[in-house]
């Protein structure tokens, strides 16, 4: 039976409530302290005339005081300067319920030896694959110490039994000092982040500075709603449903390259109604899926305001009548509900082809809708007018050698098998090896067919610009100097100038602040400066070999960059990245 939309009202995931650390001499507040745990829920995904679905979720003390347990988890509300302390328990006991591929380079913590073909189907699959679970949380945008980032390697299972080889401890701390934004938490344990966080494992944080003169501004309280998109499909007893046959099953007899569910979940109700009054509302809107992207605009045709990205608040308001954003992309926009009628129903829709580019476009019954408005019969309230300037951005200016690293895809005739970052994969020896304090910009040839939105970890970075090429061309003089990838060592660069198209396309008007993620597009390069300083500092104090973190950024097991389509990112599509002192 088909699902019906707009009966489930939106959840506004609750606020985790923290254990506040002062300094007995003066009572200033010295750290918010949580303990959260991984657990296993049920919950009332679709509408109530179906089964609750089994997923994993994150669970803690809420501000009530009462011990909850969601996905998305509860929201972490920091406060910059705030230092926030979390000790992370994995009470993960069960198998997983979706199909762990153990053909994968993952975490893999009963050392089981990678499967032959014939491969088992699932269930029930690979015993030793399903459990126990490891589990990694990163806070994704964090300015955070390797050791507290959650890296791939740096997983455990319940108990901690077994940890990864990057496992230092399980307490993190997150400093929050760079700007207030809408930052997210999700597990990321290597090779099997996405059926985490399919299962469940994500949820926001915000940071927000007391002193930021645009925050008094915005909507708060009830008007200031977070909203995570995230696709799902369904089985018909209401558990999720996550492919078991692989694109390439004679290889890797589970992995699918792009996942994408049938269904629209936000903040873990399936197309939630939600009811407004005729004022103004601040949406911190973040793609949550494995693979899909949305290009949202509302059913009555009216504008919106985006006013921050992944990292703060952009240079000035942007206003939009639709916005695009890829796995991991956060938009802050402001909707005004004042000038509608009262009663009106307004439908976020999605008409982003999936995967992007090169799929089909959403069915407008079910993945071309997100979710509803109904706008209430309340007085009218007009909006407070923003200032022009939002956010003073630096420019970066490279300070060292720019690199040149490629996406690329390794295919068989069945599809693809693996996707690397500069032709190598998790396992190559590190490469990239930025000197702290150092303004680098890489360069991007995307040398497949699909956008990839890649991330990297530590810092918040700028988009330069795009530009074709001609990627053909390129990928074959690529390969004769190169050879066939994967590669045991960095790629030999090949300047992009000579397969160059057309001008620069300049970064979009909402790209145009700090980023954390960025879509890189087939058929073009894509320029981003990445500066291994703290977001605020100015450009001319930011000199290679300085260290202007409030902690050391060389210490501890390193960082990664990788694409957030996080099908890629599980199969091979993740480097390491380590901040060095000075060159070596
Ligand atoms: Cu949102 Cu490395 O991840
Ligand atoms: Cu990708």
């Amino acid at each position: 039976k088909t699902i019906p939309k707009y009966v489930n009202e939106l959840v506004i995931p609750p606020v985790f409530k923290p254990i506040v650390a002062t300094d007995p001499s003066n009572d200033k507040i010295l750290s918010h302290n949580y303990t959260i745990f991984e657990t296993t829920l049920k919950q009332q995904i679709l509408p109530k005339c179906f089964p609750k679905t089994l997923v994993f979720g994150y669970e803690g003390i809420i501000e009530d005081g009462s011990c909850f347990s969601s996905t998305p988890g509860p929201t972490f509300e920091a406060i910059r300067g705030v230092p926030v302390n979390v000790q992370w328990v994995n009470n993960l006991t069960e198998p997983h319920f979706l199909p762990v591929d153990p053909t994968l380079h993952w975490a893999n913590p009963n050392n089981m030896p990678t499967p032959e073909p014939p491969f088992l189907p699932f269930p029930p699959g690979y015993p030793l694959a399903q459990s126990p679970i490891p589990v990694t949380t990163h806070l994704h945008g964090g300015e955070v110490r390797s050791d507290s980032d959650g890296g791939p390697d740096s997983w455990f299972t319940a108990g901690e039994q077994q940890t990864g080889p990057d496992f230092l401890k399980s307490r993190y701390t997150y400093p929050n000092k760079q700007q207030p934004t809408t930052l997210w938490y999700h597990s990321h344990a290597l090779g099997i982040t996405r059926l985490n966080v399919v299962a469940g494992l994500a949820g926001f944080y915000l940071l927000r500075d007391p002193n930021n003169p645009i925050e008094p501004l915005l909507p708060s309280g009830p008007f200031e709603v977070p909203i995570v998109i995230q696709d799902r499909s369904f089985n018909k007893d209401g558990s999720l449903l996550f492919p078991n046959v692989g694109v390439n099953y004679e290889v890797h007899p589970y992995w699918v390259n792009d996942f994408l569910g049938n269904t629209i979940m936000v903040n873990g109700k399936v197309w939630p109604n939600f009811d407004v009054k005729r004022r103004q509302y601040r949406f911190r809107v973040l793609n949550g899926s494995n693979s899909r992207f949305y290009n949202l605009k509302l059913s009555n045709g009216q504008s919106f305001i985006q006013i921050g990205s992944d990292g703060g608040f952009l240079p000035f308001p942007v206003t939009l009548t639709e916005v695009l954003i890829a796995p991991a992309e956060r938009v802050d926009i402001l909707v005004d509900f004042s000038m509608v009628c009262p009663g009106t129903k307004i439908i976020v829709t999605n008409d982003a082809i999936a995967p992007f580019p090169g799929g089909d476009p959403p069915d407008p019954d079910t993945t071309g809708q997100i979710m509803q408005f109904t706008v209430l019969n309340t007085p009218s309230v007009p909006a407070m007018p923003l200032p022009p300037i939002l956010n003073e951005i630096p420019t970066l200016v490279p300070d060292v050698p720019k690199k040149i690293l490629t996406l690329n895809v390794v295919l068989n005739d069945k599809g693809p098998l693996e996707l690397l970052l500069d032709g190598q994969k998790w396992a190559s020896p590190i490469s990239e090896l930025p000197i702290v304090g150092s303004t680098v910009e890489w360069e991007i040839p995307n040398l497949t067919r699909a956008t990839h939105p890649i991330h990297i970890h530590l810092i918040q970075f700028q988009i330069v610009n795009r530009q074709l090429f001609d990627s053909d061309k390129y990928l074959e003089d690529w390969l004769s100097i190169n050879g066939e990838p994967p590669l045991q060592h960095p790629t030999i660069p090949l300047p992009v100038e000579p397969y160059l198209i057309g001008g620069i396309i300049e970064p979009d008007l909402n790209e145009q602040g700090w980023k954390d993620t960025i879509r890189m597009n087939p058929n073009e390069i894509t320029r981003i400066r990445l500066r291994f300083t703290p977001q605020d500092i100015p450009s001319e104090d930011s000199k290679p070999g300085v260290n202007l973190f409030p902690f050391d950024p060389t210490f501890g097991p390193g960082y990664v960059w990788h694409c957030h389509i996080i099908d890629h990112e599980d199969n091979e599509m993740m480097r390491p990245m380590k901040v060095v002192s000075c060159p070596i």
